[in-house]
């Protein structure tokens, strides 16, 4: 892998730079600012070698679909202001597009319109990332947190490019490289969030290399409904039951344990009233929207007892106070460890980083990673598609 930051010549050459622009948005405001923020370095350094830019970003998961919610319009506005450079949003059909773009205006920096609206993004396409390639000189992936998708601009595209890491990926994979040798027994991983259907292989993958996986979030759902509780309206990941009985069995073998949720916060609906329940008292009509104050004890336990952690991904709805409970628990908990130096934690995704954020505590953790799925992917140990594509 080559650091375009390596690079010196770079003046008047294109550059197709893939970020992860995938922040939390809320009423077409940007909640939280962290993986852009992480980014303007390499967008500075390639401006200041004279370089123009295609900045090429998805932000939520419109699957092929344009979704006017989940236009890039407001990063736009966040990074002409944070740079103080006029930045040009391509909102026209990306086919439509051809390379002299940049020459025909004014600004060094063109924004095209999320990549995801186009459903070769994701299927990897080769007609595709031939065209993205076609609009500039070399590709540069500063893209950490999407790497671990085969995606066209992410991993096909280097096939037709000159290929780079940028700034922020080179940072990532070296802290994590560097976190993984330092890891020490009992490791605990907790692993919550709304992104079942991404996670829920990666547990089974991770459980020969932790004492303990604590499982809070979406994603418990699905094992308090596999141990014979209802779930009521819950969010649950359809067809996954052989993936559950596998984690359960592979963690027995392994001697790892796995913990969910002992009790839970419900509500009617997202803004309903907080209501703490057993998990069998839990009604049709019932939404889990956190984890309740025993299961917030035992982590505590596990916490207590434990020399490493990694946490991706928040217990509850936490952006609802109401349901933010179990989240702010755990990580005060972690916080307060570290601070008497009798933990080592790493944090990653961009909820648990939004949260992390809100209490002002990112200096409380000994790396914060702003990649989620990838995060834990590199933790399997696994090569991620868009990190082999630039070797
Ligand atoms: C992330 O938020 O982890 C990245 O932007 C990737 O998003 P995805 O899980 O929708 O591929």
């Amino acid at each position: 892998m080559q650091s375009v930051s390596k690079l010196t010549n770079l003046r008047g050459k294109k550059v197709i730079l893939r970020l992860d622009l995938n922040v939390p948005l809320k009423n077409g405001e940007i909640t939280d600012t962290t993986r852009i923020d992480k980014v303007l370095a390499t967008i500075e350094f390639l401006l200041k070698q004279n370089s123009k830019i295609i900045i090429l970003s998805h932000v939520g998961r419109p699957k092929g679909k344009i979704i006017r919610e989940l236009s890039l319009k407001p990063i736009q506005e966040y990074i002409e202001k944070k740079l103080n450079e006029k930045i040009n949003l391509i909102e026209k059909n990306i086919y439509e597009i051809k390379k002299d773009i940049l020459d025909n205006f004014n600004e060094k920096i063109l924004l095209i319109e999320n990549i995801r609206f186009y459903i070769e993004e994701e299927k990897n396409d080769v007609n595709f990332a031939k065209h993205l390639a076609s609009l500039g000189d070399i590709y540069v992936n500063d893209a950490f947190s999407c790497s671990h998708r085969a995606h066209a601009s992410v991993c096909e595209i280097s096939k037709f490019l000159p290929s780079f890491s940028g700034l922020q990926l080179d940072m990532e994979v070296t802290a994590l490289k560097k976190i993984t040798s330092k890891i020490t027994k009992p490791v605990t991983c907790i692993i919550g969030g709304s992104k079942i259907s991404t996670k829920i292989n990666i547990i089974k993958n991770l459980i020969s290399k932790f004492d303990n996986i604590i499982i809070v979030g979406a994603m418990a759902n699905n094992l308090i409904e596999h141990n014979g509780y209802n779930i009521g309206k819950s969010i649950r990941e359809e067809n996954v039951n052989s993936i559950v009985n596998e984690i359960l069995s592979h963690s027995k073998e392994k001697n790892c344990n796995i913990i969910f949720p002992e009790d839970v916060v419900v509500a009617n609906d997202l803004n309903g009233q907080p209501k703490i329940k057993e998990l069998n008292q839990i009604k049709l009509d019932d939404m889990i929207l956190d984890i309740g104050p025993k299961t917030v004890e035992r982590i505590f336990d596990i916490i207590d007892n434990t020399n490493t952690i990694l946490w991706n991904g928040p217990a509850g709805y936490f952006e609802n106070p109401n349901f933010a409970n179990g989240s702010n628990e755990i990580a005060k908990k972690i916080i307060e460890k570290n601070k008497e130096n009798k933990i080592f934690s790493v944090v990653g995704g961009g909820d648990t980083v939004l949260l992390i954020n809100s209490l002002n505590a990112f200096k409380n953790f000994n790396f914060v990673s702003t990649a989620g799925g990838a995060f834990l992917e590199y933790l399997e140990g696994k090569e991620l598609p868009g990190i082999s594509a630039l070797n």
